[in-house]
């Protein structure tokens, strides 16, 4: 009991943002895992939840968990198809269970920009991924952007042999396996919320990330300064349950559509700044930023790229082409 206690007095703490639900409201109970200040994700939740709870008084309310509080990305998908939260924005790299479709985004080098990532995503062939999981049960809404994600360890990180032999964290995605495999390193798979702690007690040596991740959950504080590496990105899927979408009025479904459109609209605009003035932020506080050259960027380039070989047959190289092409 006095866990329980304790752990409800947690969420109302860290939830202030909560809105009091009334009777005949839709609850909107939205799980995530980073942190809201200074975040793309958090600020996004938490905009969103302003806008639903203001517009929609009386239709619908929206609560938001963040920071892991209520359920980890690996628990989240479970707990919409049980109906205990009704939404969630997990990594792209969150649904191997679901589908192999998305393997497209961790795959390292695809993409030059976030830019590059926002047009793939608006292309029809983008589009089409968000409805792809629909047949087990999610139904994805909008693709919220984070950023490109950089590499740090507890030694500097310039050549890949640099890599090697270290343990790197990494999320729930065989792609990033091999990606850290293809560099002579140990991969480890782990929940975003046990990073912190096995990067502080050497459990793990490194791990990859955006700016704004690295300084929110303060990787940096626990590592040997963070490489530019742009190596990748880190993406989300704005998901519900396919049954509870459905069921929804049409009036509360269209709304809420209109709501979040423009959200992702004006938060995605905006997560490559934030990114950099996380960036900023970690420079400020005294870790090493390191940048490489055009050489050294390519070696990287030459050791992790062959991993698209061994993926194309789940993705489609069509797709693959597909993605390619809005790099400009
Ligand atoms: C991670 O697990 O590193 C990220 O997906 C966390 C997040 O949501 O940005």
């Amino acid at each position: 009991l006095a866990a329980t206690a304790a752990a409800a007095a947690l969420v109302l703490a860290a939830g202030a943002a909560h809105a009091d639900c009334q009777d005949g409201e839709t609850v909107i109970k939205f799980s995530h895992v980073t942190n809201t200040d200074k975040h793309p994700k958090g600020i996004a939740a938490s905009l969103l939840a302003e806008r639903v709870n203001k517009e929609m008084d009386g239709k619908a309310c929206m609560q938001v968990f963040p920071s892991s509080q209520l359920y980890n990305d690996d628990q989240v998908l479970e707990a919409l198809l049980a109906g205990d939260v009704q939404l969630a924005a997990p990594s792209l790299s969150k649904f191997e269970k679901f589908t192999k479709k998305f393997r497209i985004f961790d795959l390292p080098f695809v993409f030059t920009d976030v830019d590059a990532v926002d047009r793939f995503q608006n292309s029809p062939d983008g589009q089409k991924l968000k409805t792809s999981m629909e047949r087990r049960g999610l139904t994805g809404l909008a693709f919220w952007h984070n950023g490109m994600k950089q590499m740090s360890a507890n030694k500097p990180l310039i050549h890949p042999s640099d890599a090697e032999g270290l343990k790197f964290r990494i999320q729930q995605s065989d792609v990033l396996q091999a990606q850290f495999e293809a560099i002579g390193a140990n991969p480890q798979k782990m929940a975003f919320s046990e990073v912190y702690g096995a990067l502080q007690t050497g459990v793990v040596d490194g791990q990859e990330n955006t700016w704004s991740n690295i300084y929110g959950q303060k990787f940096f504080e626990v590592q040997d300064g963070v490489t530019e590496t742009n190596h990748g990105i880190i993406d989300y899927l704005v998901v519900t349950s396919t049954d509870w979408w459905n069921g929804l009025d049409a009036d509360v479904r269209d709304q809420f559509s209109t709501i979040l459109a423009e959200v992702t609209q004006t938060r995605n605009a905006e997560s490559t700044s934030v990114n950099e003035h996380n960036k900023q932020l970690i420079i400020a506080a005294g870790s090493p930023v390191r940048t490489l050259s055009a050489e050294q960027r390519q070696a990287w380039v030459d050791a992790m790229k062959p991993v698209w070989d061994r993926f194309k047959d789940d993705i489609g190289q069509d797709l693959i082409d597909a993605a390619v092409s809005y790099n400009v």
